[in-house]
């Protein structure tokens, strides 16, 4: 039978929904309108895209929404003179620095000067820290989004054997913590893991986060497994014109999963959803309310 495909569109039009219900209370009950700075440095075309469709999609959730342009040869101390208004700004309660940087800025130290409070993306060393130790903390949104799309498939997750192929700090390390507390058994596999498809083989959930074209192919999976792709791939078709595919060979997995996120149209979309809901969280704690009901 063919696997479920796990509808990302839907699933993250729902949890924006549920986004702007909040955000329309706050508003009602604490005068409080929550506000996503996104600093965009050079002139990347898909971090454009991406930052777009941060904007108008924090702008239709009834935040405020604020984007900062910089030259692709701003300096460091410009740069980190920027984080430091935003960290001042009353009226932002996430900030988010498009990653990556061009050559020449210290993403680190550029990551290091957000405000914590603030770190939307959940990359402050403080937030991953607290993930890390299973205390209440700032979470990437691409893995946040991952743990949604499997709880649409599965209510618990406890006990299951989980594996995420890829270590980056931005989707494998975060979604390893994110899984442990859902009770999980995780694998962390990555360029150096000897037999990968035998590591695969065992899993109940599957995590491809390598950013390789169709690298995980059909016959490694578990009959039956739910397989969350976080690849997005461009590749060149026979017209000169591109295709986006995953780090999961979509069609053959199709025939033996479970349930499995297509690409476009799966993690993709939770990404900025979950953005949504992690400045509506920072700006409810900024204020020092309780947590907001999403
Ligand atoms: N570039 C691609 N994805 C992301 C993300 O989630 N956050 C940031 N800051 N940059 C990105």
């Amino acid at each position: 039978m063919a696997a479920k495909i796990i509808d990302g569109k839907v699933i993250a039009a729902e949890l924006r929904a549920r986004v702007a219900d909040e955000v329309a209370r706050v508003k009602r009950e604490h005068n409080l309108v929550p506000g996503l700075a996104v600093v965009l440095v050079g002139s990347d075309p898909a971090s454009e895209v991406y930052v777009r469709s941060k904007h108008t999609q924090t702008q239709a959730a009834g935040m405020a929404s604020f984007e900062h342009k910089l030259p692709a040869d701003v300096s460091q101390a410009d740069l980190l003179a920027l984080v430091a208004k935003l960290n001042r700004d009353t009226t932002v309660h996430g900030i988010l620095v498009q990653l990556p940087l061009p050559k020449g800025l210290n993403t680190e130290a550029v990551v290091n000067a957000i405000d914590p409070a603030k770190d939307v993306d959940g990359l402050h060393p403080n937030n991953a820290g607290r993930l890390a130790g299973g205390f209440e903390a700032l979470s990437p949104c691409t893995p946040l989004g991952c743990i949604i799309l499997t709880k649409s498939v599965h209510a618990s997750l406890e006990g299951m054997n989980a594996i995420v192929i890829g270590r980056s700090n931005l989707v494998g390390r975060p979604l390893v913590q994110l899984l442990l507390n859902e009770n999980a058994t995780v694998t962390i596999a990555h360029s150096r893991s000897r037999d990968l498809q035998g590591l695969v083989k065992r899993a109940d959930l599957v995590y491809a986060a390598v950013g390789k074209s169709e690298m995980v192919r059909g016959d490694w999976l578990k009959p039956g497994a739910t397989v969350i792709d976080v690849g997005i791939n461009r590749i060149p078709k026979d017209d000169g014109k591109t295709r986006l595919v995953g780090d999961v060979a979509y069609q053959e997995a199709l025939a033996v999963a479970g349930a499995i996120t297509p690409v476009p149209g799966g993690v993709g979309q939770m990404t900025v959803a979950c953005l949504l809901v992690n400045t509506l969280r920072a700006a409810c704690a900024i204020a020092g309310l309780p947590k907001p009901a999403v």
